[in-house]
């Protein structure tokens, strides 16, 4: 293997490490030509279950399946060599015992490659977590506005703005922390709660919703490309790649109907007879 195609990843320790000090790039990705481009600037690459919203077009992460975080873990892994790749453990995979939690976590670590998995942590978490670090299994938490709960939260709202909530989530946090989680992902929470969070916690804090002060930040990538023209408050768009692609389209269009495409460099022609 050259030295250029060498795979040196980002270690859990190494991210943990970076508590309070420089910030954790982190992206999401889901396919193979995205890895490729977020590997060469960021700390972290998730395959978030929020591809069951932006690639497979459902109305909630509820849907997705093992199946699918595998095949999409198994394109970003084949795609990236630096950062560290951590999956989603998608709803109902991990939430009703350790021991189930552990099989479907080892199954994405043996079948993707990845180094960690990340569970939405609520109350229910601790247990879960140290059961799968104590046997080898890195894990980041996930507090805050949790997608997978969103039946029993009643949308995807901002949360944490009122005391009691706030308290849950920092109560959770410092469980997820306790527990021997690698980093803690803070969502859509106030930033004041984002900061208190922060503050409290051993791990470093990976804000999205939350504030410019966490340990590193995440964003849902098709989101801040412009994929889209509804997103949520918190993401900044940093592309605009629906009108980019509506543009060429547009023009393929235009110049299949006008056969002006394909054009002469587009076509194959009788190679001239060796002489
Ligand atoms: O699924 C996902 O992409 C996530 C991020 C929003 C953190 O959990």
């Amino acid at each position: 293997m050259s030295a250029q195609n060498q795979i040196r990843r980002m270690t859990a320790p190494q991210i943990t490490a970076r508590k309070g000090g420089d910030p954790v790039v982190c992206l999401t990705a889901y396919d193979a030509p995205t890895a490729a481009i977020v590997d060469e600037f960021c700390d972290l690459i998730l395959v978030g279950d929020s591809l069951g919203m932006v690639v497979h077009g459902l109305t909630s992460t509820v849907g997705v399946t093992l199946e699918m975080m595998i095949l999409h873990g198994q394109a970003v892994m084949r795609a990236s060599r630096k950062a560290l790749v951590v999956v989603d453990l998608p709803f109902g995979s991990y939430e009703d015992s350790v021991e189930t939690a552990f099989r479907n976590a080892s199954r994405v670590m043996i079948e993707t490659g990845c180094q960690a998995v990340k569970i939405e942590s609520g109350s229910y978490a601790a247990e879960t977590i140290s059961y799968l670090v104590e046997r080898g299994i890195p894990v980041m938490s996930h507090v805050g506005l949790r997608p997978q709960s969103m039946h029993v939260f009643g949308g995807f709202k901002a949360r944490g703005r009122s005391t009691d909530i706030a308290d849950e989530i920092l109560a959770n946090a410092k469980a997820a922390s306790e527990a021997g989680s690698f980093a803690v992902v803070v969502e859509g929470v106030s930033e004041a709660l984002a900061n208190e969070v922060t503050a409290a916690v051993d791990i470093p804090t990976i804000g999205i919703g939350a504030s410019a002060q966490c340990d590193g930040q995440i964003l849902v990538t098709p989101d801040m490309l412009g994929q889209f023209d509804r997103v949520p408050k918190f993401v900044k768009k940093y592309g605009n790649q629906m009108d980019a692609t509506r543009d060429a389209v547009a023009k393929y269009t235009e110049e299949v109907k006008a056969r002006s495409f394909p054009g002469s460099d587009n076509l194959y022609h009788f190679k001239k007879p060796a002489t």
